[in-house]
């Protein structure tokens, strides 16, 4: 085996534009041999890394090392030493997910850095979908707390002509905007995932795996386009404060020979610990309505008065909705004391997570949710502020278990992208507030106490304004989903922004983007405010998009006059056995399968920007036997801007040999629900 696994290594390297002579140290070979990531050092003991794909360098030497406020740095100097190596090749189960099962087959080398005195661990997993490594840190910078100026990670793509796609940094927003397309070039300090085309029409995502107790990875263009690290800062500078032995997250490259193939890593959930809650048999993923979009389009309000949304008669009518055509959950947003007007601008928070609005009776709420088998989902915003929260969290939890409330969807909405904290605790400091970022090490903390102190109650949480997810839902899998990313309550955005989703921010994990909007003109007919979308895309994002706990967003009043539409919804599920990308690009379309968790019924969800194409549905993926597909797509007038209600829905029989064409009107799309025949015997 070793054979295989080792490369032998008689080559120099010339680092490009200063002649520095890197000599290659170890390297680590994917189980298909494809891949080689290869850590070499130069002559002054730096220490990079560099990753060659079919022969062609796709990683340009990339350097490794840390600065510290209270230790010194450790960046030069260095050697390298191969302590161990291993392969594994596992299959292991989801409780939900996309699939079931999960392969994680991958080469390790664990190689010790060292300057003489103290030794960094460099952990490398090498798999066929591309790799992760991280630094493993002992006691040898036991210095109390150490103190992480700077992680020196690189990732330096070597073809600068690479199509990128990427979010801002240190935006307002936090990860909530249009994705850029451009070059290297064109970056300035950018969000991951971030997706790289190359010009060699492979893909390459940058992003981590297992996020905890450190601060995001975010990436600064450098001079010669390099991307550097750059680990989001604490209110006074520093980016990580860590006691003890410690690892950091996997700092990860997604490698795939084209966009669908992108779609099929798994690399960053293999990149995370097994499941540390034992029995999760009480998670249930589901679809959810809920009193919600109401609330984003005006026609009721989170806070007290006469447009009140959150009251025990309204949720009533809700959940009377949601049971009858056996749907799961049911959102409240507003139920709770705290709503004033400008409530994300205050500093002083009157968020109260056991307390109820005067007209919302959470007991006779709950039990009526209960006894019509609705999972009821309370929200806590937070605005932003989470020592309040903590404060209040394993009272409230409490309260919702003895409810026998199960899912929860919490907010962190604050100024901007961020939490303004008092210092008081801090003492001797001269300013009153210190500032975090909703993405460094202090609020991400606090927001994995949330998991943990939720899973000890037995409540899944569905995280806004959250951290990006890092594969974390493996570990503790009552994290279902989350946002981090521009989701349908910001309305008006370019069709094209949810066909670069998949193979962006989703690379990550799952999304409450909050589909199936059927009233699109939500303001009235022909008004500027609007989804840019048809209403049969609406249908396939539920597909598309994948989320374990997945919104069917609009007001039963507007399900209720497309019962045909509606019933697409009424069967999707939110948990599969299997899912498959059956085409693709990023930016321009997409298009899954997905079988339902055990039972042999599919559902097929099409997608695309502002261009109409047709697609040819090859239904290879299904096994023998007759299938009934009922398809609901786009009319051959419909498009996004002037006809988005024009729809076919039709029922045909398909087996595995049929291959369809479909028509995806401009910034349209098509969903399909596929059962077998049971007694197909008689077909020849
Ligand atoms: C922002 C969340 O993303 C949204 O879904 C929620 O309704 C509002 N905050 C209010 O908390
Ligand atoms: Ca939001």
């Amino acid at each position: 085996m070793l054979a295989k696994h080792v490369l032998i290594l008689g080559l120099v390297y010339v680092l490009a534009g200063c002649g520095t002579q890197l000599n290659p140290d170890f390297s680590v070979v994917s189980p298909d041999s494809r891949i080689v990531f290869t850590v070499m050092t130069d002559g002054l003991g730096r220490v990079y890394y560099h990753v060659v794909v079919d022969g062609e360098t796709t990683i340009e030497p990339s350097r490794l090392g840390f600065t510290f406020a209270n230790a010194e740095p450790f960046l030069a100097g260095l050697s390298v030493q191969e302590v161990s190596r291993d392969e594994r090749d596992d299959t292991w189960e989801q409780p939900w997910g996309e699939r079931r099962f999960v392969r994680s087959h991958y080469n390790e080398s664990m190689l010790d850095i060292t300057d003489g005195e103290r030794h960094v661990g460099l952990r490398v997993r090498v798999f066929d979908d591309g790799l992760g490594f991280r630094y493993e840190f002992g006691d040898d910078f036991n210095t109390g707390e150490l103190l992480i100026t700077d992680e020196l990670t690189q990732f330096n793509l070597a073809d600068h002509d690479s199509l990128v796609h990427w979010t801002e940094a240190f935006n307002e927003e936090r990860y909530e905007y249009q994705y850029n397309d451009g070059k290297i070039a064109d970056i300035d300090v950018a969000h991951t995932p971030l997706t790289a085309k190359l010009s060699n029409h492979r893909y390459v995502t940058l992003h981590e795996a297992a996020l905890v107790d450190y601060s995001s990875l975010v990436l600064r263009r450098g001079s010669a386009d390099t991307l550097n690290t750059e680990l989001v800062a604490a209110y006074d500078g520093i980016k990580v404060r860590r006691e003890g032995p410690f690892t950091t997250p996997w700092r990860t490259v997604q490698i795939a020979d084209s966009s669908v193939d992108l779609l099929r890593s798994n690399l960053i959930l293999n990149l995370n610990e097994p499941n540390k809650l034992g029995d999760v048999s009480w998670l249930k993923p589901g679809i959810y309505m809920g009193i919600w979009w109401s609330l984003h389009t005006g026609e009721q309000s989170w806070e007290q008065g006469p447009k009140l949304g959150a009251t025990t008669e309204e949720a009533k009518r809700y959940i009377d909705f949601i049971s009858t055509h056996g749907l799961d959950g049911f959102l409240v947003e507003g139920w709770n004391v705290g709503w004033t007007k400008d409530w994300w601008k205050s500093k002083e928070n009157t968020f109260s997570f056991t307390e109820s609005n005067p007209r919302f009776d959470l007991e006779e709420v709950a039990h009526y949710a209960r006894d019509k088998q609705v999972s009821l989902i309370l929200h806590n915003e937070t605005a932003g502020d989470v020592e309040h929260y903590e404060e209040q969290m394993a009272a409230a939890f409490a309260l919702y278990e003895r409810l026998g409330v199960q899912q929860l969807k919490t907010g962190y909405v604050d100024f901007a992208n961020g939490y303004t904290r008092p210092l008081s605790s801090k003492g001797g400091r001269e300013f009153k507030y210190a500032y975090e970022w909703n993405h460094g090490q202090y609020v991400i903390n606090h927001m994995q106490r949330s998991i943990e102190k939720a899973a000890e109650h037995k409540i899944a949480i569905n995280m806004h304004e959250s951290i990006k997810p890092t594969g974390l839902r493996r570990t503790y899998p009552n994290f279902m989903t989350r946002e981090s990313a521009m989701g349908q309550e910001y309305k008006g955005f370019a069709p094209r922004h949810t066909t670069v989703l998949p193979f962006t921010r989703m690379m990550a994990g799952p999304f409450d983007y909050t589909p199936g909007i059927f009233n699109l003109w939500y303001k009235g007919e022909g008004n500027s405010e609007r989804i840019k979308s048809t209403i049969a895309k609406q249908l396939g994002l539920m597909v598309v998009l994948y989320s374990p706990m997945q919104m069917a967003a609009d007001l039963p009043r507007f399900y209720e006059q497309k019962p045909d539409l509606f019933q697409f919804i009424k069967e999707v599920p939110a948990d599969w056995e299997e899912s498959i990308p059956l085409g693709g690009e990023i930016g321009e379309y997409v298009v899954y399968a997905r079988q339902q968790r055990g039972t042999e019924s599919w559902f097929v969800g099409g997608i695309t920007n502002e261009v109409g194409r047709t697609f040819e549905l090859d239904f290879d993926f299904l096994g023998d036997g007759e299938y009934t597909a009922r398809i609901y797509k786009d009319g051959a007038d419909a498009d996004w801007d002037t006809n988005p209600y024009s729809t076919v829905i039709e029922s045909i029989a398909i087996k595995s040999a049929t291959v369809l064409p479909i028509y995806l009107a401009p910034g349209g799309g098509f969903a399909i629900s596929i059962t077998k025949n049971s007694n197909d015997e008689g077909s020849l």
